[in-house]
C-alpha cells in the first residue's frame, strides 16, 4: 500500500542567469507571469493537488521568495485603511496559500543535490517535486493524476511530454513501454539531456515528479553526471534499472497546456498565452494582439526576416551565417 503524499518540494536555488540583469538582485522565480510571480503558480498547483506542505530549496539572494509567502503587515494595513479589499485579498491569498518551509542548498551541485537537501523535511514518505520553470495550466491537472498513479502502483512517477526531437537535448529523455493505461508508460531507461541522435525517444521529463523516499539513498550514491552536477535523472535511471529497489519508474504522458518560463522567448509566450485567457485582460488583449500581429507584416524587422529566408546560399555565406 502506498503512503499518501502530503509534501511538495520546489527547488528554487538557480541563479537565473538567462534573465540577467533582471535577476541580478531578484530571484528568477519572482518574475511576474501576468500579475503573479512564476513561483506562485507552482505553489498553487501543489496545493490544488492536496499538497499543503511545501518545502522550497533556495539559495542566496532568495529572500524575496520567503517574503512573498509571508505576512506583509504594513501593506495589509495600508490596503485595509483604504478599503481596498480586492487587493488585500490577493495579498492575503499568497500568505495563506500553503504551509511553507525553506532550506538552503548551499553548494549548487545540481538538481539531484537540491532534492537531497529535502531529506530531513520529507522523512520516510513519498513526496512530489515541482520545478519552477514549468507552469502547468490549472485547467489540465497533471499532478493529481500522477499522485493517483503513484498510489496505485507504489512506484516512482514522472511527467513526460512529447517534444520536437530537435529539443530533446534540453531535457531528460525516457525509453518507455506501454501499460494497460493509455496515459501511463513504464520507463525502462532515462538519459539526461542526450543529443538528438542518441535520445531513446522524444518523450521529455517535464518538471513534475512523485518520488519514493528510497530516492534519497540513491542520490547519496549518485556521482556527478551531465555538466558535473548530481542529476535527478541519473538517480531515477538507477531506480528504473532495478525494480526491486523501489517498484520501478512510470511516466504519465501529459497532453495538456504547459508553459515554459525558463528562457526569455518562452517566458514571453507564456505571459501572452495566459493573459489572453484571463477574463479581466483577454477581451482587450485579443483584438489588440490581432491588430498588432497583422501590423507586424509591414514592419522593417519582418522585411529583414523575409530577406534572410529568401537569400541565396552565396548571400548567406557572404553574411557569415554558415
Ligand atoms: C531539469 C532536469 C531535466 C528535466 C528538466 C525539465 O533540467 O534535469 O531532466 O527534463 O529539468 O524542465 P533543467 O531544465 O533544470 O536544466
Amino acid at each position: 500500500m502506498a503512503q499518501q503524499v502530503t509534501k511538495a518540494v520546489i527547488p528554487a536555488a538557480g541563479l537565473g542567469t538567462r534573465f540577467l540583469p533582471a535577476t541580478k538582485a531578484m530571484p528568477k522565480e519572482m518574475l511576474p507571469v501576468v500579475d503573479k510571480p512564476a513561483i506562485q503558480y507552482v505553489v498553487e498547483e501543489a496545493v490544488d493537488a492536496g499538497l499543503h506542505d511545501v518545502l522550497m530549496v533556495t539559495g542566496r539572494n532568495k529572500n524575496a521568495l520567503e517574503n512573498h509567502f509571508d505576512r506583509a503587515t504594513e501593506l495589509e494595513a495600508s490596503l485595509a485603511k483604504k478599503g481596498d479589499t480586492d487587493r488585500l485579498e490577493k495579498v492575503n491569498y499568497s500568505t495563506d496559500l500553503a504551509d511553507m518551509h525553506y532550506v538552503r542548498q548551499g553548494d549548487p551541485k545540481g538538481l539531484g543535490h537540491a532534492v537531497l537537501r529535502a531529506r530531513m523535511h520529507v522523512g520516510d514518505q513519498p513526496f512530489a517535486v515541482l520545478l519552477g520553470d514549468d507552469i502547468i495550466d490549472a485547467r489540465d491537472p497533471l499532478l493529481s493524476r500522477m499522485l493517483e498513479v503513484q498510489a496505485q502502483r507504489n512506484a516512482t512517477v514522472v511527467a513526460l511530454l512529447e517534444v520536437d526531437p530537435d529539443s530533446i537535448h534540453l531535457y531528460g529523455a525516457a525509453a518507455v513501454e506501454s501499460t494497460d493505461e493509455e496515459d501511463v508508460v513504464r520507463i525502462t531507461g532515462l538519459v539526461e539531456k542526450p543529443d538528438r541522435e542518441s535520445a531513446p525517444s522524444n518523450l521529455a521529463i517535464i518538471g513534475r515528479y512523485v518520488l519514493r523516499p528510497e530516492v534519497f539513498d540513491v542520490l547519496e550514491r549518485t556521482e556527478p553526471g551531465k555538466g558535473g552536477e548530481i542529476q535527478l535523472t541519473d538517480a531515477l535511471q538507477t531506480l528504473a534499472a532495478d525494480e526491486e529497489l523501489a517498484g520501478g519508474v512510470y511516466g504519465v504522458v501529459f497532453r495538456g497546456r504547459r508553459y515554459d518560463t525558463g528562457d526569455r522567448l518562452d517566458y514571453i509566450k507564456a505571459i501572452v498565452q495566459l493573459a489572453v485567457d484571463r477574463a479581466d485582460l483577454g477581451p482587450d488583449l485579443r483584438p489588440w494582439l490581432r491588430e498588432f500581429a497583422s501590423g507586424l507584416e509591414d514592419t522593417p524587422a519582418a522585411h529583414e526576416i523575409v530577406e534572410e529566408m529568401t537569400a541565396t546560399p552565396s548571400d548567406s555565406l557572404a553574411a557569415g551565417e554558415n
